[in-house]
């Protein structure tokens, strides 16, 4: 394929396992970037991003979630970088604004050498008795709820592309 862009989409996978090295600030302003780049319904731009790299916080929200999904496991699998994507519950498209640039930041991702997951299992702890302090912790802004996260790094393990599904379509003429 030459087309570059269509290739990192084609590219990209959910990683589930990431080696032990944390992101160069010039890697996580890439990420940024390409978040910020994402179109917003009537350009308000009313998401907020938290760029975590604290894992001890990741822990903590992942014992809350683990908790209440009532399953142990690392929802962030390691991953040396978790961005929360937090929207205004006034918004009424905050949650597709937040799922159009958590894409972007995926293919972001890829198109440097890095791997990503999009993450909805976090949901969990912010609507926990934790909420609040997470919350808080994570700097949203007073009227935001969370929408989605995404876990960055280098990736440890691959995986195969998802199965595509013909049927979902229907050419309309
Ligand atoms: C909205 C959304 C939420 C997701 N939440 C999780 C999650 O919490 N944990 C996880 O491991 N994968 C999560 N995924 C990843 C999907 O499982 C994955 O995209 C799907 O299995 C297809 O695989 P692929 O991304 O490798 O193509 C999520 C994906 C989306 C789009």
């Amino acid at each position: 394929m030459e087309n570059t862009v269509l290739k990192t989409i084609a590219q990209r996978r959910s990683i589930r396992s990431y080696k032990e090295i944390s992101l160069t600030t010039e890697q996580i302003d890439i990420l940024v970037k390409a978040a910020l780049d994402a179109p917003t319904a009537r350009n308000e731009q009313s998401w907020h991003f938290s760029i975590v790299t604290n894992k001890d916080l990741m822990s903590e929200i992942n014992a809350e979630t683990c908790k209440i999904i009532d399953r142990e496991m690392d929802i962030f699998y390691n991953a040396p970088l978790a961005i929360f994507i937090s929207g205004d519950i006034n918004n009424e498209y905050s949650a597709i604004d937040a799922g159009i640039a958590v894409e972007n930041i995926a293919i972001a991702a890829e198109s440097i050498g890095l791997g990503s997951v999009i993450l909805g299992l976090p949901g969990a702890a912010f609507k926990s008795e934790k909420a609040s302090e997470f919350e808080k912790k994570l700097n949203f802004p007073e009227t935001h709820k969370f929408q989605i996260a995404i876990a960055v790094g280098v990736p440890a393990a691959s995986k195969d592309a998802h199965e595509v599904l013909p049927d979902r379509i229907s050419y309309v003429k």
